[in-house]
């Protein structure tokens, strides 16, 4: 029974871009939609899961029953993820947060002049690296976006950021990753399952990703 499998579990999803600001009318971004860790909440609640979603700046309406929580900027992501990742079973990051912000950040906007401009950035902090550091009992899930070498780059995260499973998606393919309603992906597990899963409905990828998910942390049930 489908709209079972996750009952009584405790899903914490991340979804959508950053914004680094560099000025009041300036930032940094990338072309998350959030549609993927929507899809994601959406099926994990209709699987019976408590899902609380935290949300980067997108346009899209809060699935039925799903507790959604707002953030602008990686560090914001950090924040709300780390006070609220404890008490969930299974944690799945598919934002696409900012590697880089803005060293410095101007209170007023700033003015042009001729000639070039370079900003100078700094790292944000790991979310992702910081929950592996810290799991306990949670199943923990990245994502990433590459355009080459995707089984190399995603058992090299697997194991770097202690994950227990990975979806690599390869953007330079046609209708994955951002912004599409498809996405198509290599899916590695950290017992050495490695999955392909051809271009598909992002709903339909979430409820494959959630039933994989939701055998291996009731112990197989089914
Ligand atoms: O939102 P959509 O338009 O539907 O697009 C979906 C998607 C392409 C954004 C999604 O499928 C996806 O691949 N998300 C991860 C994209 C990404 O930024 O990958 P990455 O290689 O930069 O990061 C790897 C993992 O580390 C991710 O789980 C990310 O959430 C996490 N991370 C990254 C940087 C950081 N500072 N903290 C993190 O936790």
């Amino acid at each position: 029974n489908r709209s079972a499998v996750l009952k009584g579990k405790r899903v914490l999803i991340t979804a959508g871009p950053t914004h680094e600001k560099i000025d009041p009318v300036r930032y940094f971004t990338n072309p998350s939609s959030g549609k993927m860790g929507f899809a994601l909440a959406r099926q994990a609640s209709l699987m019976g899961a408590d899902v609380t979603l935290i949300a980067g700046p997108v346009q899209l309406d809060t699935p039925q029953h799903v507790k959604r929580i707002d953030v602008t900027t990686a560090e914001d992501m950090y924040e709300a993820v780390l006070s609220n990742y404890e008490n969930n079973d299974i944690i799945i990051k598919s934002a696409a947060v900012a590697d880089y912000r803005p060293k410095y950040q101007f209170d007023q906007k700033m003015k042009k002049s001729p000639g070039d401009y370079s900003v100078e950035m700094e790292r944000t902090r790991d979310i992702l690296q910081e929950l592996g550091n810290r799991k306990t009992s949670q199943y923990l899930i990245g994502f990433a976006a590459e355009t080459n070498d995707l089984e190399h780059y995603g058992e090299d995260k697997l194991r770097r950021k202690n994950l227990d499973a990975i979806v690599m998606n390869n953007v330079a393919k046609e209708g994955t990753g951002f912004a599409h309603d498809t996405n198509s992906s290599i899916y590695l597990t950290k017992e050495g399952k490695r999955v392909e899963l051809p271009l598909m409905t992002k709903d339909e990828l979430a409820e494959k990703i959630l039933l994989d998910v939701a055998h291996n942390v009731s112990g197989g049930v089914f």
